[in-house]
Parts: C-alpha cells; structure tokens; sequence
C-alpha cells in the first residue's frame, strides 16, 4: 500500500491491520515520554488546500511522535495565491525530499491525482464530497474500543448526507466490517444513489433511534450547498436534531458520535453534548493513534515496495 485513497482498498483485514498498530500506539501514547522512533529520518509533508482543526493537527501530532519531521504547507499562505498549479505546487514540496504527503482538497479525486504524479506515499485527508478514510477508521476505532461486535450493529448516520465524506468512508468502513448503516436525512440531503451504497434509507429519526447501536450526527456542510436545502435550520433541528427527548430514546448503551466540527442547536442540542453516550472526545483522541498506525503501515509499505519485498 503506497497511498491511502479511500476505505475500500483496504477490505476487513486492512482496516484490522490498522486497528491492531493502533493499540499498539495508543500504549505508546500512554507513556510519559509518547515517542517512538519508528519513522525517524522520514519527512512528511502535510498538504492542506482545505481548513481542518482536528486532521491536520492529530496527523501533525502522530508525526512527530514516531519521530518523522513534518512540513506545513498552508495553500492560503503559499505561492498557490500567486497562480502556483496545483501539479507545480506538489512537486516542488515533493522535490525537498518527502516521504509522504497528506492532503486535503475542496476537489474530489484530488489526492488520487497527487498519488499519480508524486514518488511519496499519499494519504488522504479528506478530498471534496468523496471520501474521508482516516476519519472512518478513527470512528471505527472508537466502536471497536466498546468491545462489541461490528457484525449486525445498527448504525444510524443522520444529516447532511450528500456533501459528505465522513458519510461516504463510514457507510464502507462500517459495513465492511458487518454493520448495517441506516442514512437519515430529509430527501433533499440524500444522494441520489443513497441505497446503491448498500445503506438503507430514512426520512424519520424517531423510527430509528430505539433500534441504534451508534447514531453518527453530520454537520450542514454549507460551504459545500449551493442553494438552501432545508427550510430553516431551525426546523432542521425540531425534525433531524438530536435533542434531548430523542437522546431517551436511544438504547442506554448506544453511542453518540460526530466527526466535528459540531453545530450545537442544529445537529445535536448544547444540553446533549455532555450525555455520556458521546464519544466525539475520544474520536480525537483516537485519531492520533489511527493516524500513527496509518502513517507507519504506509510508510513501511512503501519502503518494503521498493526494496522489491
Ligand atoms: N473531522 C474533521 O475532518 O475535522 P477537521 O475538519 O477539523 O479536520
């Protein structure tokens, strides 16, 4: 695996693969000193077209703990505002020797286009409306950190569905482990091909929530709408929010999960976020050690390619 693009080159035993480094991982995260130095002497190259909080700083936090050196490139402080193409751009980072690059990109395919031109490992770090693997498998971490079983789990992934790429690499990830995915959206949210993507379909959250293992919120992706899509949001909210009667009616050991970054009054309620069933915290705190396992499997793999193993 030189690249990771998207969830489903991985199959359940690579997402098994990563999920057992990152135990690992999260042991070494648990040292007074949180450092190993797996991938020292590697530079790594983060490569954000795209504003990200929790990606950028966990892959840039997973880095430096395997003992990698990073490089930053921001494209709204980069020779990008002067014209730079975006080929240009990549190989010029390439050419002060990378290892690896991580990107993030408005465009969908973006990072597959970067894989075809660059020499260094590319990792996905969420491209346009299309995927978004290391949140997957982050997420998936997170479920799989409960003890319970993928298979037959109910997972209910709710809200703007089709702009997302949380959704797209959660409906794979979770299903390719054995889950069933529900998406509940108002129809003008869904994709078209919502159930060519092996999820079923639902317009109704109060239907779902009493049989939902792990109910996933999506934020109202509005830099990616081109028009309004729901009435209000606050009528999005009494329909579609998780408010605190729709918390009762999830099972007691169900799980609250959301990618972030949370809208709160329109995908979840304030009163809601402290309910013991959310795990967002420990979604971030788990991307680093997803992150590390990513970074060091990638890389491992690249150099293993080359030297013909
Ligand atoms: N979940 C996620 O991708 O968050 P950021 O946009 O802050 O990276």
């Amino acid at each position: 695996m030189k690249d990771l693009l998207t969830i489903d080159q991985l199959g359940a035993d690579g997402i098994g693969e990563i999920m057992i480094a990152a135990d690992s991982f999260a042991e070494v995260c648990q040292r007074p000193v949180p450092k190993v130095p797996a991938l020292r002497g590697k530079t790594i190259a983060s490569m954000f077209f795209e504003d990200s909080t929790r990606t950028r700083n966990s892959f840039d936090t997973a880095a430096k703990r395997l003992s990698a050196d990073t490089m930053n490139f921001s494209a709204s402080s980069s020779s990008v505002s002067k014209g730079e193409s975006l080929r240009d751009t990549v190989e010029t980072i390439e050419a002060m020797g990378v290892d690896a690059i991580i990107v993030r990109h408005k465009s969908s395919g973006a990072p597959q286009q970067i894989a075809r031109w660059a020499q260094a490992s590319v990792i996905n770090a969420g491209d346009g409306w299309h995927a978004h693997p290391t949140q997957a498998l982050l997420d998936v971490y997170t479920v799989r950190q409960e003890g319970r079983s993928f298979e037959g789990m109910k997972v209910a992934i709710v809200g703007d569905i089709s702009h997302s790429r949380v959704a797209r690499s959660n409906i794979e990830a979770f299903r390719t482990l054995g889950a069933d995915v529900t998406l509940v959206a108002p129809p003008t949210l869904l994709p078209p091909f919502a159930e060519s993507l092996g999820a079923t379909v639902s317009h109704d959250l109060d239907s779902v929530l009493g049989d939902t293992d792990v109910l996933y919120l999506l934020r109202m992706q509005s830099e990616r709408m081109n028009q309004a899509l729901v009435p209000s949001l606050g009528e999005y909210h009494r329909t579609f929010g998780l408010t605190r009667d729709r918390a009762r009616q999830l099972p007691a050991n169900s799980l609250i999960m959301h990618p972030g970054p949370m809208n709160r009054g329109i995908e979840i309620s304030p009163e809601v976020v402290d309910d013991p069933r959310v795990r967002v915290l420990n979604q971030v705190t788990n991307g680093v050690v997803v992150r590390m396992a990513v970074l060091y499997l990638v890389l491992s793999s690249a150099a293993a390619e080359r030297s013909g193993e």
